[in-house]
């Protein structure tokens, strides 16, 4: 039998019509989008020794990642633990190590317990992802059954866990506890968290930890508070600014830690209350599904706290010097506010300007940081400068030249 004749208003098969784009076609065309808009990014590798440019781009706030104490621990783990943890946490992945800097964290920060993770990241994607699933389970069939209030400028780390969290999502405006209040009280879910930065990554300033505190409080909620940028740094001896709040200690309060940043190794950790850290153990799936941190890092972890115990000015140092670097540009003409930690934002506006002016603090020989959306909203790109306790007199007067060569070369659009 002969088929039927196509009926003309059928819609066209797809194997009429042409093949699509191939998918790497495709990503070679958003690439070269992204790299139009002044988006594209590249790898800079960093060489070996001294000599190289003044760093005022990295989180080593203490200059601790080439303190030959740490080095030292890292090795000594290394040779008596292994180069790796071998497995997950719950198989072979926890080593006496790992138990020790958990108390030390413990210990360090004020809280009843504390859990160690291979990352920062990690750490927050289980806090946030965890208590939201878990607090939501006895009421999943009615709706999501928490809310999670997540401040606009928080870090990438914990939109992603909002986002893993299944629950409904309220992100209110900068720093604005009466926002957070509102969302609290107007919510239909039985259960909350409150989600903050402590020290905001690229911005630098400080949430308002009290009042944030408070409002979780009147409203039976969780507070969640990354302490990234604020451990090391801020604080009584460094121990952070829920310490510096006096709720450290408190039943609600959670902190999520990076042993990356001023603890100058790898890694991450979650301080609180133990009925927290013990729902972590069984059902965070970011602990329990990722080999456990490497015993250098572990080692180098220790090492680094035992430095921070024993020399609680080393934050103000990197503080001071923060201070110095923000005053040095504003007195340039740069739009800066003033550091609350040690990192100095200055604005630019437009991704363009901001690269030249990364492109030219690099001819100068000063590596700084540039944040330029999604990293930040559009329009408010920026460079990122980061202060140590270590920078030298040196690292003082090549900033001042760079920042000078900029001010005089970079058109500023914010
Ligand atoms: C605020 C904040 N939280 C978490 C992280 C993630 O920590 P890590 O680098 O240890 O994964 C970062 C890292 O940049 C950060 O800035």
């Amino acid at each position: 039998m002969e088929p039927n004749p196509p009926d003309p208003c059928d819609p066209p098969s797809p194997h009429r019509l042409a093949p699509p784009p191939h998918p790497l076609a495709l990503l070679r065309q958003a690439t070269a989008a992204r790299r139009a808009a002044g988006l594209g990014r590249r790898l800079d590798a960093r060489r070996p020794g001294p000599g190289g440019p003044v760093d005022l781009a990295s989180n080593d706030y203490l200059g601790l990642s080439r303190d030959k104490r740490l080095a030292d621990a890292a090795v000594t783990a290394a040779r008596e633990w292994g180069t790796g943890s071998t497995g997950s946490r719950l198989v072979t992945g926890t080593t006496q190590l790992h138990e020790r800097l958990e108390h030390d964290l413990a210990r360090f920060t004020g809280a009843g317990a504390a859990l160690v993770f291979s990352s920062g990241y990690l750490a927050n994607l289980a806090a946030v992802a965890t208590l939201g699933t878990v607090l939501a389970a006895p009421h999943r069939a009615s709706g999501p059954g928490v809310l999670v209030v997540s401040d606009a400028a928080n870090h990438a780390s914990l939109i992603d866990a909002c986002r893993l969290s299944r629950a409904r999502v309220e992100v209110t405006p900068h720093a604005d506890v009466g926002a957070v209040e509102r969302a609290l009280a107007a919510r239909t879910e039985p259960a909350a968290l409150v989600v903050s930065d402590t020290v905001f990554s690229v911005t630098g300033d400080l949430a308002p930890v009290t009042g944030l505190h408070r409002a979780a409080r009147a409203h039976q909620a969780l507070l969640v508070l990354d302490e990234a940028h604020a451990l090391g740094v801020l604080g009584p001896g460094g121990r952070g600014v829920a310490a510096a709040a006096g709720i450290a200690g408190e039943p609600d309060v959670i902190r999520t830690l990076t042993l990356s940043k001023s603890l100058g190794g790898q890694g991450g950790a979650v301080a609180g209350p133990t009925e927290v850290i013990e729902t972590l153990v069984d059902a965070g799936r970011a602990f329990i599904f990722d080999t456990g941190l490497a015993p250098p890092s572990a080692g180098a972890a220790l090492a680094a706290l035992e430095i921070l115990d024993g020399d609680p000015g080393l934050g103000p140092r990197a503080q001071a010097n923060a201070r110095r670097l923000a005053d040095m540009a504003a007195g340039l003409g740069f739009d800066v506010s003033p550091p609350a930690a040690a990192v100095v934002r200055l604005m630019f506006g437009e991704p363009a300007a901001a690269l030249d002016a990364q492109r030219l603090c690099a001819d100068h020989g000063v590596r700084v940081g540039c944040f330029r959306p999604p990293s930040v909203p559009p329009g408010q790109a920026c460079l990122r400068l980061t202060a140590r306790a270590n920078l030298t007199e040196n690292d003082f007067a090549a900033a001042f030249r760079t920042l000078g060569a900029v001010r005089d070369h970079v058109r500023i659009t914010a």
